[in-house]
């Protein structure tokens, strides 16, 4: 398979650039059953839209979802699903300069290479941010057919921005504050010192790191296809594919070099009648399995490339050592417009493994969301 789509039965294809016409995202093998409509669509798309604080990108965009397949009557078909964005605020002249000299930490060169110079780099094309676009729209659906056949739900929020973390907080407070603020982060208290170091960075020319954390919760046990798809090598190859992300850790993660077996084992007892570890260190996969606990995964994104800040570069084409000012509209921080793209791509590949082990069946008849269509003639548009 060429490197455009990922999943094995919710399959996810992603197309588009920066700075071309649209981006957006083709979903093969949604159940047919889902009630569906553009509303379902757009809130989450807003969540990631720019051009909405000084802690992002100043880019305008409208980032309206059309649906443009896969629907009818207002519910899934089983047919391919496509949806779009089209592009409207693009001004691509800053980008002509770093053909030449390019950006340190960015894709302009290496796609250059790659391509042979046919590849779109007007905005970084493929290799833009702006890609995740269509991860959302895809993630919107993928969230949706997760609650309603599951109650399966997919929380995610900023946890450290350049040394500032977030408390310790209880999943109600996660839940209801992650979005409250443009940080993305639900203590409001920490948000505030986060806001003021990506102020300063960016005041200064330069960007920071960031860490979201995701939480998954009511997962069934079992979802997972040892051993090359088990379910955090699935996890983890989807979430490295979104742009800029340079780590992953589930549970303990890296502090598990620190610790014993002793303190690191998760002991099984019998919670409200189930089987579970009673602890979750494992960050609720063992074996490649969910365990029926809730997920816990974290996703470093190292700080963004395009600074204001002279950088040294070569310039390929005389092969002299120049510096680089990249101008034009760029996030100082990448971790609280990520947050709803990690949902997504979490999202995605959860209805990947439940369709294949068959815990969301192709034809979806139940569910309290659910509404069966009405036989005969189509009365819902
Ligand atoms: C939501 C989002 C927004 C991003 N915005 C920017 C940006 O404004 N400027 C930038 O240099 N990189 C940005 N990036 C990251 C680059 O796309 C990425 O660093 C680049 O493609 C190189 O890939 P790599 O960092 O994965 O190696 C963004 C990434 C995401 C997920």
């Amino acid at each position: 398979m060429a490197g455009n789509s990922i999943g094995e039965r919710f399959v996810v294809t992603s197309f588009g650039e920066s700075h071309g016409r649209c981006v957006g995202v083709v979903i093969d093998g949604c159940p047919a059953g889902l009630p569906l409509s553009e509303e379902d669509v757009q809130p989450l798309l807003d969540l990631r839209r720019p051009g909405q604080s000084l802690v992002a990108s100043q880019r305008r965009e409208e980032d309206r979802v059309e649906i443009l397949s896969g629907v009818f009557n207002g519910f899934t078909t089983g047919a391919p699903i496509a949806m779009v964005v089209w592009n409207k605020d693009v001004d691509s002249r800053s980008y002509k300069r770093l053909l030449e000299t390019p950006r340190p930490g960015h894709a302009d060169y290496f796609a250059r290479v790659k391509y042979g110079g046919f590849n779109d780099w007007r905005g970084g094309g493929r290799f833009s941010g702006r890609i995740t676009t269509g991860f959302v729209m895809a993630g919107a659906v993928a969230i949706k057919l997760l609650r309603v056949t599951l109650g399966t739900e997919v929380l995610a929020y900023v946890k450290r921005i350049d040394g500032v973390e977030a408390r310790e907080l209880p999943v109600d407070a996660i839940r209801a504050k992650r979005y409250s603020n443009d940080l993305r982060c639900p203590d409001e208290e920490a948000a505030e010192r986060m806001r003021q170091v990506v102020l300063e960075a960016r005041g200064s020319g330069d960007s920071v790191g960031s860490l979201v954390e995701c939480l998954v919760l009511n997962v069934p046990p079992g979802l997972g296809e040892p051993v090359f798809s088990s379910l955090d090598s699935d996890l983890a190859r989807a979430l490295l594919s979104i742009p800029a992300v340079k780590g992953i850790e589930f549970g303990a993660g890296f502090g598990v070099v620190n610790s014993r077996g002793s303190l690191n084992n998760d002991p099984l007892g019998l919670v409200d009648g189930r089987v579970v570890p009673v602890t979750n260190n494992a960050g609720g996969i063992v074996g490649g399995l969910s365990t029926g606990r809730e997920i816990v995964v974290r996703v470093a994104f190292k700080p963004p490339a395009s600074i204001a800040l002279p950088q040294r570069t070569l310039n390929v084409r005389t092969m002299s050592e120049e510096e680089v000012v990249v101008t034009g509209r760029h996030d100082p921080v990448i971790g609280p417009r990520a947050v709803p793209v990690v949902e997504s791509v979490v999202a995605m590949v959860l209805a990947d493994h439940a369709v294949r082990a068959g815990v969301i069946p192709p034809v979806l008849r139940t569910g309290k969301d659910l509404v069966l269509p009405d036989s005969g003639e189509a009365t819902r548009a």
